[in-house]
């Protein structure tokens, strides 16, 4: 089953650089990583690359909203994604950024070799414009009222409501989602991809066994419907690379995010001598590339960027994988049930392995939605890895250290046995291979049952009391040791944490998919040590308590690397007059002002509302030096749940007007207010 000598490069989708990895996103790097170990184990020489995607209006936004430079941004975000694979064990050989002079470069390649021949057209469209903050809107930041059923504050391209997609010049009622102001229409010249060039050329690699039946079925649909040509410029201000020769226009993120897979890629070539980016990448090139994908980003893979690559003559993805989302307890992750759950506040109670267990046991190679029961989770983390995996070690382990000195049999008493679990080891393979990793675990599982079996059948606690049965003893334990190293093998892709801590218990040299050909006998062991421990319900709980969001909002994210907007939405619909009557405002004495290390537009308070004393983030910068502010008053929102930010947590929100800039006002000292004062 094994073909040698594969070279094998494979991505997973980039994530945003303006929000922190949540488990549905781990669903796709958790799927590629399984992938990419199994090659390794398997001998294959697999690279695994991926970045992050740190372009586009929403992270120039999210970045003026948090008073930093989107450089900062995206700085802060590339160590908080790292930290958090790593912690997940994502064996990224390279983890870069699209904000990168590789990215610059190929991509301004990719564009110009496709201009060249001919792919680019350039024309004048009419597109909605914030008067107020001087740039044109992209769909997701105008809002309004659905022109099919009405309903309000829809989205410019598709009503959430009734499912309508429109344009956003069809929305009644419309406003820019930044000022709130009415957009005007304006003019402006836009660069296209001419996506119709590869048609005949797409329609062929469709068919060719590079995509999932289904989704190959999906991209069929989009050839019936017609093929449109692809906006990938956008006017300034924008947060990406200027186009060469088009002073003032960006590329559109979405042009040079799959462009950073080479980006990244060649940031490790140029590292690593036994690399070589053209033998990857050039039109004939015979090395393999996959890329891991969520469902929502079909269009973007398996239309424009084969058509892009074969337009710039380079070598097209050997396959996409797409996969589904990812519910929690049978729903959409929801901030206000507490199930939308970051990596960190899952790794602050859980161990990654058990979610790399639970999301293998899940997966298939299809693009249906995985579900995370948490009960579920539990029953099955404890029964299989503890219950049956950890269990066969445990219930051995101690014979063989305490009465052999850890030292294994000479010989493999059951070697039909141990054969049979190696056999299962192509079927295995297969599943694996085919991204079939809950099939696979299936498998394993039934084996690790055989294990158990094996053992209960041969009582080893029993033969130990018994005289002479000494050799028995070592024999069966010996054997049940040897049966989970297979096991421990099959399962190293999902479970590379405790696979290497097996290699130490074992004192194994790294562990390959052909080296349980032979059983080990006659060979030392360490002692041993708990693999895993069990999974705690109150570990759990304290999850869900801590992803509960403070503000009670109930956004749902999609559940893969999609993230779209900023889920904080800068214009809020009205509010009852119940709802006003909730704020808690106060007077409060500003006892102290501070810079904010890194922040453009943010002051740090200390706040006294009588007696008692807040830290609040305050964007007035732009109004105020800190000295200027201390012993003033102004009116806070004293019960506004606290929210972490960047730079600390904030403990309620200062209010001032004014037109903006310099001019922001907060109360002055001698209007005869108290700190503590209520104020309606
Ligand atoms: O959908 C997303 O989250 C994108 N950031 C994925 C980009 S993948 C690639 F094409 F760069
Ligand atoms: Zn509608």
């Amino acid at each position: 089953m094994s073909q040698k000598n594969r070279t094998i490069l494979v991505t997973s989708a980039l994530p945003y650089a303006n929000g922190p990895i949540h488990i549905g996103h781990m669903v796709e790097y958790i799927q590629t990583d399984i992938w990419a170990r199994f090659q390794r184990l398997r001998g294959q020489h697999c690279t695994y690359v991926c970045a992050d995607d740190a372009h586009g209006t929403p992270i120039m936004l999210r970045a003026r909203q948090e008073g930093i430079t989107p450089e900062a941004l995206i700085a802060a975000s590339a160590l908080e994604h790292q930290a958090d694979f790593a912690a997940f064990n994502i064996s990224f050989d390279n983890y870069y950024s699209t904000h990168s002079d590789e990215n610059r470069t190929l991509a301004a390649q990719v564009f110009e070799r496709n201009q060249a021949g001919g792919h680019i057209a350039s024309r004048t469209i009419t597109q909605a414009y914030d008067a107020q903050e001087n740039m044109f809107l992209p769909d997701r930041f105008i809002k309004g009222e659905c022109p099919r059923c009405g309903a309000a504050d829809q989205y410019g391209d598709n009503c959430e409501a009734c499912g309508a997609t429109y344009a956003p010049t069809e929305l009644k009622n419309a406003v820019s989602a930044i000022s709130g102001t009415t957009p005007v229409e304006k003019e402006t010249e836009h660069l296209f991809f001419k996506l119709t060039d590869f048609e005949d050329l797409l329609k062929t690699w469709i068919k060719a066994g590079h995509l999932q039946t289904e989704v190959a079925n999906k991209v069929e649909e989009w050839f019936e419907a017609g093929l449109q040509e692809w906006g990938i410029s956008r006017d300034a201000p924008y947060f990406g690379f200027e186009i060469p020769g088009h002073p003032d226009k960006y590329f559109y993120v979405w042009m040079d995010a799959p462009i950073g897979y080479m980006a990244s890629f060649k940031n490790l070539c140029d590292r690593n001598p036994e690399l070589d980016f053209d033998q990857y990448w050039n039109s004939d090139s015979d090395t393999e590339l996959y890329h891991f994908i969520g469902k929502d980003i079909i269009n973007f893979h398996a239309l424009f960027w084969p058509a892009m690559l074969k337009g710039a003559n380079y070598r097209t993805p050997t396959a996409i994988f797409a996969h589904g989302f990812l519910t929690v307890d049978g729903q959409k992750m929801s901030k206000s049930r507490g199930t939308f759950i970051n990596a960190r506040a899952y790794l602050d109670h859980l161990n990654p392995e058990y979610l790399r267990y639970y999301f293998a046991a899940k997966l298939g190679s299809g693009v249906d939605d995985i579900d995370l029961n948490l009960e579920d989770f539990v029953l099955r983390v404890n029964s299989d890895l503890v219950g049956k995996v950890v269990n066969i070690a445990s219930r051995c382990a101690g014979f063989i250290n305490k009465r052999f000195s850890g030292q294994l049999s000479d010989q493999c008493t059951e070697s039909g046995l141990y054969q049979a679990f190696v056999d299962e080891g192509d079927a295995i393979a297969g599943d694996y291979e085919r991204r079939e990793f809950g099939q696979a675990i299936r498998k394993i599982m039934a084996l690790a049952d055989r294990a158990n079996q094996y053992i209960d059948a041969n009582k080893p606690w029993v033969l130990a009391k018994e005289a002479g049965k000494e050799q028995m003893v070592q024999d069966v334990c010996s054997v049940g040791l040897n049966l989970f190293r297979v096991l421990m093998t099959y399962l190293q892709p999902v479970l590379p944490a405790m696979a290497a801590d097996v290699e130490t218990f074992l004192q194994l040299p790294a562990m390959t998919w052909d080296s349980i050909d032979t059983p080990l006998t006659g060979h030392t062991i360490n002692k041993f040590k708990p693999l895993m421990t069990r999974v705690e319900q109150e570990k759990i709980d304290a999850m869900l308590e801590d992803s509960k969001d403070s503000l009670g909002t109930t956004t749902a994210a999609p559940g893969t690397a999609a993230s779209g907007p900023s889920t904080t939405d800068p214009i809020a619909a009205t509010i009852s007059f119940e709802d006003f009557a909730k704020l808690d405002l106060r007077i409060a004495r500003i006892s102290k002002a501070a810079h904010v290390e890194g922040a453009d537009k943010l002051l740090q308070l200390t706040l006294d509302i009588g007696g008692e004393t807040r830290n609040v983030f305050a964007g007035i910068k732009s109004a105020y030096a800190p000295e200027a502010l201390e012993g003033k008053l102004t009116v806070m929102v004293a019960n506004l749940a606290p929210r972490k930010m960047r730079f600390g947590v904030s403990e309620g929100m200062v209010l001032a007007a004014g037109p903006g800039g310099s001019d922001l006002f907060v109360l002055h000292p001698d209007d005869g207010a108290e700190p503590g004062m209520r104020v309606k």
